[in-house]
């Protein structure tokens, strides 16, 4: 008994300690380079999209910090935020950030985002695949929606002799009416965006890994098989007491309930992180269920 109480107490020192570096929702998750080897092995992922037009075998061992800042033309009435302040990325990894917009007007407001990659000599090397900086976006009067930006560090920076020593790039945005309102897209189409496996995989690797492994106990247990499993049931890992006899079984419902709070869900439980938006939620759960039970 005071053995089981001495692993629980230990795995709840090591979650504080991982929760001080995670500190909410996405803000600066780091999880290590072996985890995320072996987690693009499994999933045969290694971090890329098709358009993401890059060799899998550049992948990188390095890691950038890449943080977010906004800024609103003066007069323009949105609120404009990151969702996350940073992220900690491989070179080469495919990763999915987001950032908040909100029309404070009665009117419908067109607007036009540019960015700005610091330091300079990073700016190459810095791709976008998806970003709401590509097109005119219109907003709603006193509509708010989450807007997803996708990117990754080319791996050929490590290889530049002005760059390869860049750890931290700044990414800022800078939202201004628009000029050519006519033929905007709206932002809208984000709010009402089906769920995706592909977006669950990438917010997976950035905000579930640092404590999740597919196949073996992290911090966390092993995610492999998830749904259709019965909650607190690998053997081997040292589930909280509340968990291991929650008596549910995982599916998209529990699983909404559980990243959405998941001590409130289930009092006890000791899993320190929530996801709050309701479409990053059933994106990963979209991801987990792609999940087959392995051996
Ligand atoms: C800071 C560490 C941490 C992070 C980050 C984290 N988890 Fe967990 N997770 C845990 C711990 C610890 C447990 C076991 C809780 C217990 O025993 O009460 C757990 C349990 C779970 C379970 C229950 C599994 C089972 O076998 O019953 C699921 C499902 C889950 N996590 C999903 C996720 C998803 C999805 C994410 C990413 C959005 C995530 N977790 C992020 C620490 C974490």
């Amino acid at each position: 008994m005071r053995l089981h109480l001495d692993t629980n107490q230990r795995k709840l020192a090591t979650v504080a300690g991982l929760c001080l570096v995670l500190a909410g929702m996405f803000t600066a998750v780091s999880y290590s380079v072996t985890l995320y080897r072996l987690f693009c092995q499994v999933t045969g992922a290694g971090g890329y999209t098709a358009r993401a037009a890059s060799d899998t075998a550049a992948q990188s061992a390095r890691v950038v910090t890449v943080a977010f800042s906004t800024n609103v033309a003066p007069g323009m009435p949105w609120r404009f935020a990151p969702v996350q302040s940073r992220v900690q990325v491989h070179l080469g990894q495919d990763t999915l950030v987001f950032f908040r917009a909100e029309n404070l007007s009665d009117t419908a407001i067109v607007g036009h985002a540019t960015f700005n990659v610091t330091p300079d000599r990073a700016g190459p090397y810095f791709k976008k695949i998806q970003c709401f900086c590509f097109t005119e976006e219109r907003l709603g009067p006193h509509q708010s929606v989450e807007m997803p930006v996708d990117f990754f560090v080319d791996p050929r920076m490590a290889k530049d002799a002005d760059a390869s020593d860049v750890d931290h790039i700044e990414l800022s945005y800078t939202f201004f009416p628009s000029r050519q309102p006519q033929g905007a897209a709206d932002l809208a189409r984000f709010a009402d965006a089906k769920p995706s496996a592909a977006a669950g995989q990438k917010l997976f690797a950035t905000v579930c890994s640092a404590c999740h492994e597919l196949d073996r106990n992290k911090v966390g247990p092993p995610l492999d098989g998830v749904v259709g499993r019965e909650a607190g049931s690998v053997s081997g890992y040292p589930y909280s007491a509340a968990l291991a006899h929650a008596h549910i079984v995982w599916n998209a419902t529990t699983l909404n309930e559980w990243l959405t709070n998941p001590r409130g869900f289930i009092p006890g439980a000791t899993m320190p992180l929530s996801v709050p938006d309701k479409l990053r939620r059933q994106d990963i759960i979209a991801y987990l269920e792609t999940l087959k039970p392995r051996g």
